[in-house]
């Protein structure tokens, strides 16, 4: 990585100069090309601490630093930055084993770590709403970014399958059986919203068969087997439901993935009585719960996290811890990333500290919810039907495949329509997805159609269509991308800005993993897609003025395109040969 490259050579300058052991280099990028490639803010905090003047500390690190054979121009600047320029020959070099280095997927070795990560996780009860999307694509996305990077991925479906409705739901299924038999039954299930409600209705209405339902619950949690078929048959349904919409959406979960609520049903107890071994258990309102200091609610009074209700049930939390205790003591996990609404903030934070405080945390992994906020409709409301109702994903996908297809079809009016067909499914998975990951998880952000398949912007269109620009660029050059000798110069100025943003492709990928944030990645990418459209518009590729520089800017122009295609891979989005 290019900041490693740099990294290596000035932290060993900053300490012989005089700073603290383990003062930070800080190399960012710099914020102006004219300054440089990348800026070393590290001198001002270090001479701070030093009680020194900052620049000439600064001064101080470039005459120890060893820097002649990679940086060209290094230069201190305002308070005491240093400003740093990579040398041409650096990123020429760099370049030669980009491919290797970065763009193909390692193997999983425990070594580069385990992460575990907990996404889409609907509930089974009802079909899957717009409110899964975002955990779906954002954690499918990072799923995909640690396999790539060579980590083991265990990808956790942690579906909700397990409360109180579903004894509503069974009794619902059971009358239907026993009445009209089983296609009825099957039919009531192709559409689960609508069975839901019916249910729901029931419930609302017929004492009796409430009670039926309160019944069921306890036989369905006791194992009584008529109950357990039916229910799993009720869980199959569903999840296969789930499962036409990943392979829609081209997300990479399967059934294997589930690790339902459910799975936890043996260990509940076993959490009840740890949290009671513990000394941690307190009875409040005949519930069981734990109070820890750190957490208050309105006027300091404080919050419990309530584990087990009065009548003996479980809740949601006391499945979250032991589910805790599995991902650390059974899976082993490094790091755990939670990918949940924000709304559910104050669970994990309880969760996870009180899976810390009865020492269910037994090795080095690290439990990270990572939040993301609302999908909101262009009036600023969470996003919904005109009707006002939640969106279902299916039909959500619908739409964007019969708004891309129009797109498509008016852009190339000769296109026969399997052709057409298929482009658009590529343009609406990428414009739905890119919408989301595009933004900062953790704020809302506005659903836009006209938005999200614009064809200029920081928009999948405009990726997809960098992309195929250069698949067609190759295909009027008559050339095979490996026929092209190694070997890059980077003359021009839009070269060398091409090249430098393609070989920050690794550091933003690190930091996409450490952070769990893929909008890094996207917007890397777009300013990959505009370093291209510079280039491409001064640097003439196909009239080149000599064969030399030809070939060597169908090479740039091939790792730039490798680049867009795994970014987008990554992103879970695929790339067309042509739109
Ligand atoms: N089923 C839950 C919901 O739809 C999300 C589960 C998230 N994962 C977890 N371990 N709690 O709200």
């Amino acid at each position: 990585m290019l900041k490693d490259l740099l990294e290596a050579r000035l932290a060993p300058a900053l300490h012989a100069a005089g700073a603290p052991e383990g003062s930070a280099v800080a190399l960012t990028v710099s914020t102006k090309p004219e300054f440089g490639d990348y800026q070393m803010n590290g001198a001002m905090g270090a001479a701070k601490r030093l009680k020194r003047p900052p620049r000439e500390l600064a001064e101080a690190v470039l005459a120890h630093a060893q820097l002649d054979d990679l940086v060209s121009e290094a230069s201190i600047a305002g308070p005491g930055f240093i400003n740093l320029r990579l040398r041409e020959s650096v990123l020429e070099a760099q370049l030669d084993t980009f491919t290797a280095r970065v763009l193909n997927p390692k193997a999983p070795s425990r070594e580069a770590g385990r992460v575990l990560i907990d996404y889409s996780s609907p509930n089974l009860a009802k079909e899957m709403h717009v409110g899964h999307l975002r955990s779906t694509i954002i954690g499918d996305s990072l799923a995909r970014c640690f396999a790539h990077a060579g980590w083991e991925v265990l990808r956790q479906n942690h579906v909700g399958d397990w409360g109180t409705q579903f004894g509503m739901l069974l009794a619902y299924l059971n009358t239907l059986e026993t009445g009209d038999g089983t296609p009825a039954a099957d039919a009531e299930l192709a559409d689960l919203e609508r069975f839901y409600r019916k249910a729901k209705a029931r419930f609302d209405e017929d004492p009796a068969f409430a009670a039926l339902s309160r019944e069921t619950v306890v036989k369905l949690q006791q194992g009584d087997p008529a109950c357990r078929t039916a229910w799993q048959r009720f869980i199959d349904v569903s999840l296969s439901h789930c499962e036409a919409l990943y392979g829609r959406l081209q997300v990479t979960l399967t059934r294997e993935h589930v690790h339902a609520e459910s799975a936890y049903n043996e260990a509940l107890a076993g959490v009840i009585t740890a949290l009671r071994d513990r000394g941690l258990l307190t009875e409040s309102e005949g519930a069981q719960c734990v109070f820890l200091d750190e957490f208050t609610g309105k006027d300091d009074a404080p919050l419990p996290l309530i584990v087990q209700k009065s009548d003996g049930g479980y809740l949601y939390a006391t499945t979250d811890l032991a589910a805790v205790r599995y991902r650390c003591d059974d899976l082993e996990a490094d790091r755990a990333l939670y990918l949940v609404d924000k709304r559910q903030g104050l669970h994990f934070k309880q969760v996870f500290a009180v899976a810390k405080a009865a020492g269910f945390i037994t090795r080095p992994c690290s439990f990270e919810h990572m939040p993301f906020g609302t999908m909101l409709g262009e009036d600023g409301r969470p996003f919904r039907t005109r009707a006002g109702d939640v969106v279902k994903l299916a039909d959500l996908l619908d739409e964007a495949e019969r708004r891309a297809e129009m797109l498509v079809s008016e852009k190339n009016p000769d296109l026969d329509a399997a052709a057409c067909a298929e482009i658009a499914k590529a343009i609406a998975i990428g414009a739905v997805k890119y919408a989301d990951l595009s933004k900062h998880r953790n704020n809302d952000y506005v659903f836009s159609w006209d938005a999200m398949l614009s064809f200029d912007g920081n928009t999948a269109p405009y990726l997809q269509y960098a992309y195929s620009r250069i698949q067609s660029l190759f295909a009027r050059a008559q050339v095979a991308p490996e026929a092209l000798s190694a070997g890059l110069s980077l003359g021009a100025p839009q070269e060398r800005s091409l090249a430098l943003t393609l070989l920050r492709t690794e550091d933003v990928l690190a930091q996409v993993r450490d952070q769990g944030l893929p909008h890094l990645l996207c917007t890397h990418l777009y300013e990959v897609a505009t370093a291209f459209t510079a280039f491409y518009e001064h640097c003439p590729v196909l009239n080149a003025p000599e064969e030399s520089i030809r070939n060597q800017r169908l090479a740039l122009a091939h790792c730039c395109g490798e680049t867009l295609r795994q970014g987008l891979e990554l992103l879970g989005i695929p790339v067309v040969q042509r739109m």
